[in-house]
């Protein structure tokens, strides 16, 4: 079979139907998980205002320096595909007034758009699943957060397969302090940053932090720590909820030099990393922290939050590896065939019966005039492992006949009502 001319757009993914069964059964447990902790969902565009992204990821980060995917739109305005959940989600919270003096627990899902190099688990279109809470300061959140991310890893059966990384960026303060303690440092080792690196030093010197340029590996790591400039209340705070992890049996391990790649982070930051080589380079499966000055940056009252988002191309990946989630339960299905016009014209109304009575099932309904040999071979393609047949014989008898098609049993005919109670019987509904 030739290729057609016209194809997706490189690192967009179409998520055909044999893959489908995961991402729902993945979607439900999430939106399980959530609703438990008193969640609600919320969804808002695609399409926002460039500046919303800028103002709140950061003017000179990758994500809007090189990975937004921004055009002007008839009316001359700037316009982006979002990037990620947590910018758009302030928005609408704030323009909706549903954060004023408010506490709240948000999830949202959807596309998300950014032009990176695609490979394996990263892409240019990708999905993400994220929770935003509003108007809680103390530490419990954080707390509550991460622990709500590990009943899913648990609930998803993939507990074992991801490590906690977990780190502080201290208050404003203490990053302000690290900024000017970095900008000193690399104005002295000047000659040996790259272009971008020199470009960033006075707007957003922590962005060189994120430099994936190998010969600026060594001089990044012996660049001054945000651990020597934490604030009290933060390293308080911090210690606070690791303790709490211990409690509740969540193991982590302390990074001190976690970079998150998005300017609204303070205090604590969190990713949950593959521990296996699944998802080659790309293996952070679930990101977020605090940010507690974005709300007032983005002109609302200042508020506390905190969030994560997790990309579940990336999950998805590590699931299938995963043997426990190789069983997606799907409906047992049953295949209707007619023999003969009067029979074809009955099929209708019983189908949409045995639908009302056993809403658990698949009934793939035979459309058309084909012979009972043809009507066979679609239903064993179909993958049905029931056949019904009504013919001349069944509607003479008001039966209907049923036919194990994986198993060596006789067929047998039954009338409506006690084909329902067999039908019901034979699948697990
Ligand atoms: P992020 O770390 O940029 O954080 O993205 C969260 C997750 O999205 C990543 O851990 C990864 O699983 C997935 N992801 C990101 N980029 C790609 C890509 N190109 N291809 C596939 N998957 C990707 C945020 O977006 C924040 N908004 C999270 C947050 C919510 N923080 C607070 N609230």
């Amino acid at each position: 079979m030739s290729k057609p001319d016209l194809q997706a757009i490189r690192g967009m993914n179409d998520i055909l139907p044999h893959e489908t069964p995961i991402w729902q059964s993945v979607e439900t447990i999430l939106c399980e998980v959530f609703k438990s902790y008193g969640y609600e969902e919320i969804r808002f565009p695609i399409l926002e205002k460039t500046e919303l992204f800028s103002r709140s990821i950061g003017e000179i980060t990758d994500i809007v320096e090189k990975e937004m995917y921004t055009f002007t739109d008839r009316n001359g305005d700037s316009l982006t595909l979002r990037p990620e959940g947590t910018a758009g989600c302030i928005r609408a919270l704030l323009e909706h007034g549903l954060i004023y003096k408010q506490e709240r627990r948000i999830w949202y899902e959807g596309p998300m758009f950014r032009h990176e190099r695609p490979q394996k688990g990263r892409y240019r279109e990708f999905h993400q699943v994220g929770v935003e809470v509003i108007g809680f300061e103390d530490p419990s959140m954080d707390v509550e957060l991460i622990a709500m991310s590990a009943r899913l890893w648990h609930k998803l059966g993939i507990e074992s397969a991801l490590t906690l990384e977990i780190g502080t960026l201290g208050n404003f303060v203490s990053r302000t302090k690290h900024k000017e303690a970095l900008v000193d440092y690399f104005t002295k080792h000047l000659s040996d940053l790259d272009e971008d690196s020199r470009r960033r030093l006075h707007t957003n010197p922590l962005r060189i932090l994120d430099s994936k340029n190998p010969k600026l590996i060594p001089l990044i790591q012996a660049a001054p720590q945000i651990q020597s400039f934490l604030d009290p209340v933060s390293i308080d705070e911090f210690n606070w909820i690791l303790s709490r992890l211990d409690t509740l049996n969540i193991a982590y391990r302390v990074n001190p030099s976690l970079v998150r790649g998005l300017d609204y982070y303070s205090k604590t930051v969190f990713e949950w990393t593959a521990k296996t080589k699944t998802l080659g380079a790309q293996n952070t499966v679930c990101g977020g922290g605090r940010y507690d000055k974005l709300i007032e940056q983005l002109g609302g009252e200042p508020n506390f939050a905190a969030g994560f988002a997790i990309g579940l191309e990336r999950l998805i990946a590590l699931m299938e590896e995963n043997i426990k989630f190789k069983t997606v339960r799907t409906p047992a299905k049953v295949f209707l065939a007619s023999i003969g016009i009067d029979a074809r014209l009955k099929s209708f109304a019983i189908v949409e019966t045995l639908r009302d009575h056993l809403p658990h099932l698949c009934f793939y309904h035979y459309l058309g005039e084909g012979s009972l040999k043809s009507q066979f071979k679609k239903a064993d393609k179909s993958g049905a492992t029931i056949a019904l047949i009504l013919g001349p014989d069944e509607i003479a008898n008001q039966k209907i006949t049923l036919k194990f098609l994986r198993e060596d049993k006789p067929q047998v005919q039954h009338s409506l009502n006690d084909l329902i109670e067999v039908l019901r019987g034979n699948t697990d509904g």
